[in-house]
């Protein structure tokens, strides 16, 4: 079944063939498999370079360049680009046997934004040169969600990954994987020292022995093969290839963008066993990229030439009239409903300028969080209201935050997190467009502000009653509930609290702010070198260990519900010193069976109506989840269930005694020593979770709930 050729030479000879025409059917069959056992090589692939013509089938935005490289993708979010030999190969010998072959490649991957690629370049065979129903991003023009993972498929793959895709369990956001009709690699390995995504020139060779059944993965930055593979894995590649199969490449973007280069292609089929190689490519003769200058003068240079084009295309635009202009941009910046559908949408920048009047504080600014402002916006596309987050020039963490953002919160989707809807950069500016909260944040609501009137807070407490509040501790329970368990990847929230909690026209509880939000693979060790969170809501073993868990996300939610049900905050300065700390205060009242002094007075005497039954449930679940000992703690998955049925909560065990060290103040010095003081410099990058590479980001979010000093000059140092 896996020799065509045979069949049809047969079929061919038949009408006047006698048994004495078969040996030469054999001959012929074993010279048409000789003919196959082939090499080709591009040094370059120059339009019209003698016998080095790039004769390819190109797919996709793929393109060559005058200078005889071949681009796959360039910076645009979504594209797909392949590079294919023209003519099919046999892979196979007719007893089904995959051939040995060997290829080696140089490409370069310059990505976007430094650091973050997107999303990765594969060396293919396929039966099909065009990768019918292929899609962009994590599946790499190669596969789709559809077809991932389909044994009829037949693509075999070497994946050069510069994102980690957990759905993928991808080992990191470098590195080399074999691909057997499925985007989860079989075998993977990380390419350090190499950095895929340098933009350097990055050499690499594939070599299968069909003998021993052994593929082999080399990279280098220099040119020189390695001695040993990086990936050496065992695999009968004829259960996977067809008989005739394209060799070539593809490539593709996703929400994060790199252009794909290809600088140089050899390949030879056959010759098992002592199978010498691909034929060496010489890095020296190949073309070259030219590098993109970082120093300050061509910077300049590049940026007076690119005011000048701007300057001259403004005034073309001018002189070609306001009407035409208009309805020409207008028609460019429709934003579609399916795109919306579609994913996170890159938005432009000068319709979300329009959308809050140029970002005008006064009738536009929504509030001040973490890491900038959040503004409403009216898309003038479609009319549509939304929150657009425009994270600070001035934050160092700026664009690592953004990118974090919008690689996890982008493909999360749950009806009680805030949806974003898409993004958008323009130089130190960037920009994420969300789903728009018309009732604004739980603490508005929750902590009433001495600055607005009487009769507003009585409107908000009006709103705010027992059975909004409850239903808005399900809504985060089952939010994060979605984030620890929905996935087959943990994600932590890492900043739970009150004014990341939003409410919808309906009153129903959306969770937001992943700008903090890392992914964790489960059962891997969660250590980190930051401690991210708020004031308050900061579990204590993190102070010490600086390790973010599910359990301290379950802390942070155990404040969140006993200030839900106290209506103030989890540390109140303006407290009695024994009621500062609200989940210390809530223990020891329990420990002295006073359940009740906790909660809202609002509540308790206002003469609303409340389900006694859900308080003393809310308030045991709020102890729960701030036991000091994170094993004690219950699950999100406990914690929906306890929500679910109050009258089945545990009582909470009698808390722990003080650790020694803190003295009287359980946990209180933990909850100072987190909160940095303004000059601590974070330590960069430090590395395995080290004490001394640790460092604070409280800071940030703090100043905003807590901005009263006694505390914060306590705490100059950080001793952990
Ligand atoms: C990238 O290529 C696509 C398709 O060829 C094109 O539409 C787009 O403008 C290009 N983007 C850049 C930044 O050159
Ligand atoms: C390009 O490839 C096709 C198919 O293999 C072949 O027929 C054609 O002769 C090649 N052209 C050149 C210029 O090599
Ligand atoms: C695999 O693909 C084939 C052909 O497209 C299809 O018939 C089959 O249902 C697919 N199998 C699965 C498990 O999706
Ligand atoms: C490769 O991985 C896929 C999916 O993970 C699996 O179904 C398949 O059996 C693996 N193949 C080999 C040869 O290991
Ligand atoms: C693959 O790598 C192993 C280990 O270095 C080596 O023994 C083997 O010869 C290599 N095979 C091929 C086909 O390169």
């Amino acid at each position: 079944m896996n020799s065509k050729h045979p069949l049809l030479l047969f079929s061919l000879l038949t009408p006047m063939s006698n048994l004495k025409l078969l040996p030469i059917l054999f001959l012929l069959l074993l010279a048409a498999i000789l003919a196959e056992a082939q090499e080709f090589t591009y040094q370059g692939f120059h339009p019209s370079g003698a016998g080095n013509n790039p004769n390819l089938t190109l797919n996709g935005v793929t393109e060559l360049r005058p200078d005889g490289i071949l681009r796959l993708t360039n910076e645009t979010s979504r594209l797909i680009g392949h590079a294919f030999y023209p003519s099919p190969l046999r892979l196979l010998t007719s007893s089904g046997k995959a051939v040995s072959f060997s290829t080696s490649f140089a490409f370069a991957i310059v990505p976007e934004y430094p650091k973050l690629g997107g999303h990765g370049l594969a060396f293919v065979a396929a039966p099909d040169p065009r990768l019918p129903g292929a899609l962009p991003s994590q599946y790499l023009g190669l596969l789709s969600a559809a077809d991932n993972g389909n044994a009829t498929n037949h693509v075999f793959a070497v994946e050069f990954d510069t994102v980690q895709d957990f759905e993928f369990g991808d080992i990191n956001d470098n590195h080399v994987g074999v691909d057997l009709n499925s985007l989860a690699s079989n075998a993977s390995a990380s390419a350090a020292p190499v950095n895929l995504k340098s933009g350097d020139t990055v050499v690499a060779w594939v070599d299968y022995d069909g003998d021993a059944r052994v593929l082999n993965v080399s990279i280098s930055s220099t040119g020189e093969k390695p001695a040993t593979p990086i990936v050496s894995f065992r695999v009968d590649l004829g259960k996977v290839l067809l008989d005739e199969m394209y060799v070539g490449f593809s490539s593709s973007t996703g929400l994060l963008a790199s252009s794909h280069y290809l600088m140089g292609w050899s390949f030879r089929l056959g010759s098992s066993g002592g199978n010498n190689g691909a034929p060496p490519l010489d890095l020296k003769s190949l073309p070259s990229l030219p590098r993109p200058k970082q120093d300050g003068n061509r910077n300049s240079t590049t940026k007076i030439l690119a005011a000048t084009f701007s300057a001259f295309v403004g005034l073309v635009l001018l002189v070609a009239g306001g009407a035409y202009a208009a309805h020409r941009y207008k028609h460019r910046d429709v934003v579609e409903a399916w795109e919306l559908d579609y994913g996170p949408h890159r938005f432009n920048y000068s319709e979300l300028r329009r959308a809050t009047r140029g970002f005008r504080d006064r009738d536009h600014l929504l509030g001040v969080g973490g890491f900038g402002k959040v503004y409403r916006a009216v898309l003038p596309s479609s009319g549509e209201t939304v929150a657009v987050k425009r994270v600070s020039h001035g934050s160092r963490q700026g664009l690592r935050e953004f990118v974090a953002e919008i690689a996890s919160i982008g493909r999360l989707r749950h009806r009680n997190l805030v949806q974003l809807q898409g993004w958008c950069r323009r130089r130190a500016d960037l920009l994420l467009v969300y789903d728009y909260m018309p009732n604004g944040s739980l603490d508005a609501h929750l902590f009433l502000d001495k600055s607005t009137s009487d009769a507003d807070n009585d409107k908000q407490k009006q709103q705010l009653t027992w059975a909004v509040r409850w239903q808005v501790l399900r809504d985060v329970a089952s939010a994060l509930l979605y984030l620890h368990e929905g996935w087959d990847r943990v994600v932590l929230h890492r900043d739970v609290k009150a004014s990341n909690v939003l409410l919808d026209a309906g009153m129903r509880a959306r969770l937001g702010d992943f700008g903090l939000a890392k992914l964790h693979e489960r059962g891997a060790n969660p250590s980190t070198t930051r401690v991210v969170g708020t004031l308050g809501y900061l579990a204590p073993e993190l102070t010490r260990t600086g390790k973010a868990t599910p359990a301290a996300d379950v802390f942070a939610f155990g404040a969140l519900a006993l200030e839900v049900v106290a209506g103030r905050r989890p540390i109140e300065p303006r407290a009695p010193p024994e009621e500062l700390v609200l989940a210390e205060w809530a223990w020891e009242r329990y420990a002295a069976g006073e359940v009740d002094a906790v909660v809202d007075k609002r509540l308790a005497g206002g003469g609303e109506e409340y389900d006694a039954g859900e308080v003393a449930a809310a308030v045991k679940v709020g102890l729960l989840c701030s036991h000091p000992v994170p094993a004690a703690r219950p699950t999100m998955r406990e914690v929906v269930r306890f929500l679910d049925e109050p009258g089945e909560v545990p009582e909470p065990p009698p808390p722990p005694p003080a650790p020694p060290a803190c003295s009287g103040e359980v946990g209180f010095d933990d909850f100072v020593h987190s909160y940095p003081s303004s000059s601590f410099e974070p330590v960069v990058g430090g590395g395995g979770g080290g004490a001394g590479g640790m460092s604070y980001e409280t800071g940030v979010s703090s100043v905003a709930t807590f901005p009263y000093s006694p505390l914060s000059m306590r705490s100059s140092h950080v001793s952990v």
